[in-house]
């Protein structure tokens, strides 16, 4: 098993509030998996890609990656797993604004071990990732120069150039719009025939239906855990959910809940 989260809490504490952001959370992805992490807002999608991502630690449980038990690495081989076994991609893209393309994809390498890496294989691996991406005629564009969709390219060359285990992407289409969206996605769904592990936060069910699984949040506990073709159920009771917090929130109404609520 590639990913092992067994029992994990987070627990926030800010000023004299306590948040329990995840509450006993077991998780298990193998290899070459694609995973859709869904939830409302608050739910805990970003804190558990922050576990999974070694970004952050859990408060108690257990994490094994690759059968590596994380909570026991020290500061050094923590760095070490996250630039070599795990790549990142965000909503809001985290490219370096003065660099061209080629000089952010190159990032993970000038941090990687040792940085044995030479300038002529660093570049050359490099342009590898940004011809993969479909970009080999942006490398020197900033990204100023760059269209959303590009950017998001670049994003995703800079996090696989490691050819890392996992790729891990936290609403990675949520600033773009639907047919970059689709792009973004059929570049992941290639990724992932290619053997890539993808997990993917996301809000939007046109995106989590590109994934093999759904893992479903609620206050920061998992709430359904299908294979896409069986997520309707999930599905249809997040839309309910959804449906009944807008109408609280219209109405600051508390009345019982509907039939179709009970039944979630
Ligand atoms: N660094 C932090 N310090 C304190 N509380 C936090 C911190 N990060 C997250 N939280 C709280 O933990 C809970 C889960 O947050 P999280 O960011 O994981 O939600 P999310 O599902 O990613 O939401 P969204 O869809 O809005 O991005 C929220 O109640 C949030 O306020
Ligand atoms: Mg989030």
């Amino acid at each position: 098993m590639l990913i092992q989260l067994t029992d994990i809490t987070k627990i926030y504490r800010v000023g004299i509030e306590t948040i329990h952001a995840l509450r006993g959370v077991s998780l298990s992805i193998d290899r070459n998996e694609m995973v859709a992490i869904m939830g409302s807002s608050g739910s805990g999608k970003s804190t558990l890609m922050n576990m999974l991502g070694c970004l952050d630690r859990p408060t108690a449980g257990t994490y094994r990656l690759k059968g590596r038990e994380v909570s026991r690495m020290g500061a050094a081989e923590l760095a070490q797993v996250r630039n070599e076994d795990i790549g990142f991609v965000f909503q809001s893209f985290e490219l370096l604004p003065r660099q061209t393309a080629l000089q952010n994809v190159e990032l993970p390498l000038v941090y990687a071990r040792g940085s044995g890496w030479r300038w002529g294989a660093r570049r050359k691996r490099a342009l590898a990732a940004l011809e993969r991406v479909g970009l080999a005629n942006r490398v020197t564009h900033r990204p100023n120069q760059l269209s959303g969709g590009q950017k998001q390219r670049v994003a995703i060359a800079r996090a696989i150039l490691n050819r890392p285990a996992i790729l891990m992407a936290d609403e990675p289409t949520g600033n773009l719009d639907s047919a970059t969206t689709l792009d973004i996605l059929t570049l992941f769904r290639q990724l992932h025939s290619e053997g890539q592990t993808i997990v993917i936060v996301t809000h939007e069910d046109e995106v989590a239906a590109h994934c093999q699984r759904v893992v479903r949040l609620r206050d920061g506990q998992i709430m359904s855990d299908l294979p896409i073709a069986q997520d309707q159920a999930g599905r249809f009771c997040a839309e309910v959910e959804a449906r009944m917090s807008e109408r609280a929130l219209r109405t600051a109404d508390s009345k019982a809940p509907s039939a179709e609520a009970k039944a979630c």
